[in-house]
């Protein structure tokens, strides 16, 4: 039987690379575009190295449609989009707004206007639990209240749910998924694909492992004067595996026509909330290495606390995190070991 192909855009990053390796080993021919604006293409060499297939790969930007054009001739036949395509850090887009809403914006609305041309059955989109805001009540489910967004980034997010929304009540011919990600974290178990932020880390993870490492002096802990248990902020992490699966079965779920109405909305956490302090404490228990740290202020803009309730997910879609935070740290630190022995970091 013929495979069906999924596009992955901005596949060779980091919840991309991990997607495409679970949409391979589940049997679908990916084909992966991707700029490189915050990746490497070595990352492709990981992905075959994991699955024993390397998928296609084009270097190209989603905001060009002629581009996008030549690929769905190119390779014809895809019946789903992931979009992963996207600038992600939020300092950056307060700085740079334009190039945020320019990014996200134009490769979503070039990618949804491309899709009846080349009869592309389902969309999955990259959201983030950004759009709560700093929520009134915790576990956030899916209803809960939409806050103004804090940033141009998380303003791209909810402006982009907006579109695929209006776009679908207005009869577009394809059905999508948002998935409204809490904190991606870890890497694969084989060490072969990770995150690998450019320059200094601003997530916490990432800024971790590489302190942990010895690359950076001291890990920053913003503020223990939250209204916590332990005064630090309080996250849902989620291991980037186990997020890169609820894809698969989402995607499946599109091409399939199995969705229960055009626009399905979910959230994919754990249900847990963890604080930074608790994160730490996990990470050296599980790794034995100490993570140097100190208490700083609070960062402008952090919210205090989120987790998800992630029962539509696990109910609707059979989906459930699985990884403990323990192994999950584990596999990140492994990957940070990794980047070490080939000499990146
Ligand atoms: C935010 C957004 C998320 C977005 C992500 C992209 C929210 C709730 N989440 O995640 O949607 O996708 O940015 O970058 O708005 N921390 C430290 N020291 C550090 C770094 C972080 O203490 O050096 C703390 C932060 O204060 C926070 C936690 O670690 O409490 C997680 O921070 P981070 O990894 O940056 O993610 P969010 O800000 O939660």
């Amino acid at each position: 039987m013929e495979k069906t192909r999924i596009l992955v855009t901005g596949g060779t990053g980091y919840i991309g690379s991990h997607t495409t390796v679970e949409l391979i080993n589940a049997g679908y021919d990916v084909v992966i575009i991707d700029n490189l604006s915050n990746s490497n293409a070595d990352v492709i060499d990981g992905i075959e190295a994991i699955t024993g297939v390397r998928p296609a790969f084009v270097k190209g930007d989603c905001t060009d449609v002629a581009t996008l054009r030549k690929l769905f001739t190119d390779y014809p036949g895809i019946k789903g989009i992931i979009n992963f395509a996207a600038s992600k850090a939020v300092g950056e887009s307060v700085q740079k707004p334009l190039l945020y809403y320019r990014n996200n914006l134009d490769t979503l609305i070039n990618l949804l206007e491309l899709m009846p041309e080349f009869g592309v059955k389902g969309f999955v989109f990259s959201s983030s639990c950004t759009v709560y805001g700093e929520p009134d009540v915790n576990p956030v489910t899916e209803q809960s209240p939409i806050k103004a967004a804090t940033s141009p980034y998380g303003n791209t997010k909810q402006i982009s749910e907006e579109i695929i929304t209006d776009a679908i009540h207005a009869g577009a011919p394809w059905n999508a998924i948002i998935l409204r990600y809490f904190n991606p974290v870890g890497a694969h178990p084989t060490a072969l694909i990770g995150e690998l932020p450019n320059g200094v880390p601003q997530n916490l993870l990432p800024y971790l492992t590489q302190t942990a490492m010895g690359i950076r002096k001291e890990l920053s802990v913003f503020g223990d004067d939250y209204p916590t248990r332990d005064g630090s902020c309080i996250r849902d992490y989620i291991n980037v595996v186990d997020l890169a699966k609820a894809h698969v079965i989402a995607v499946k779920r599109l091409v399939e026509e199995k969705t229960l109405e055009p626009v399905e909305i979910f959230n994919l956490g754990t249900g847990d909330g963890v604080s930074v302090l608790e994160l730490i404490n996990t990470f050296e228990q599980a790794t034995g290495v100490k993570v140097p740290h100190k208490i700083v202020g609070r960062r402008a803009g952090d919210i205090t606390q989120v987790w998800a309730d992630p029962s539509r997910a696990n109910n609707v879609l059979g989906w459930t995190a699985k990884e403990t935070l323990a192994d999950t740290m584990i596999s990140a630190w492994k990957w940070q070991e990794h980047l070490r022995e080939k000499g990146i970091m």
